[in-house]
């Protein structure tokens, strides 16, 4: 049997694809107050702003290509059982052909109604922007299927559960600074090792971390020579 080897990613990951990350210098929270573009109540105050930053994020999205990180993770799965938990709202892990992504903080490509948060739409790519006044079956606005702050994070419990049962636990691309996501390395067993692919250093819970110091890309790399 292969062993299980869980891989939780942030926005480091799609960096080398050219998707801005959050907290590095000239990171989108640098330009963009998250209390107004990514809170319930910055969508209250001013649901077209934040549809707005949404619907760029989208089209910068459409333009973007995996990168050689996410390619080489698919190509671990000749030798491992790779399951995927991403922060991220990108789909460049599905495009890439990983076979097991969970998202934890929603997807870009989804729509969702205000009203029955079990109405989520596939956007189509060809007409990806959501507008004020864009309704769900039954009549209510659609809003991006984001997990914002201050919201309850849905698939924490199935990430949890995933978590636990790792082989080999690694962490890329996340300055871990949110949590619930980045309390999922409370979940890992003692003894499963665990590694860190990030360019910079990260402060975490453990301190046992084999600290890959690379891109995500080059770093995958690594990992995969250090774990064949
Ligand atoms: N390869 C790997 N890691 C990289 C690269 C790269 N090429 N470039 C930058 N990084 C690292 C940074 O060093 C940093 O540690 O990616 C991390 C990005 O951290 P954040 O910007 O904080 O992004 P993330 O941890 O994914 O944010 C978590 O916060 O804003 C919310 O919901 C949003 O999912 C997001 C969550």
């Amino acid at each position: 049997m292969k062993k299980k080897l869980v891989v939780l990613t942030g926005a480091g990951m799609s960096a080398e694809s050219g998707i801005a990350t959050f907290r590095d210098s000239g990171g989108l929270w640098e330009k963009y107050p998250v209390e107004q573009v990514a809170t319930p109540e910055g969508f209250e105050a001013d649901p077209e702003l934040v549809l707005n930053f949404y619907n760029m994020r989208r089209r910068e999205l459409l333009k973007a290509e995996p990168n050689a990180g996410h390619r080489e993770l698919v190509e671990m799965e000749k030798d491992f059982d790779v399951q995927i938990i991403t922060q991220n709202i990108d789909n460049l892990h599905e495009r890439a052909g990983s076979s097991h992504v969970l998202h934890l903080h929603g997807e870009l490509m989804k729509a969702r109604s205000t009203g029955d948060p079990s109405l989520i739409y596939d956007i189509d790519p060809a007409n990806c922007d959501i507008h004020l006044g864009d309704l769900c079956e039954i009549g209510f606005q659609l809003r991006p299927h984001i997990v914002w702050f201050g919201e309850a994070v849905p698939m924490i419990q199935v990430a949890e559960e995933i978590t636990h049962s790792a082989d080999i636990f690694v962490i890329i691309g996340t300055s871990m600074n949110v949590y619930p996501a980045a309390g999922l390395l409370n979940d890992v067993r003692k003894k499963v090792p665990v590694y860190l692919i990030d360019p910079k250093d990260v402060h975490t819970t453990r301190y046992d971390i084999h600290h890959i110091k690379k891109g995500a890309s080059e770093g995958v790399k690594v990992l995969r020579e250090l774990l064949q």
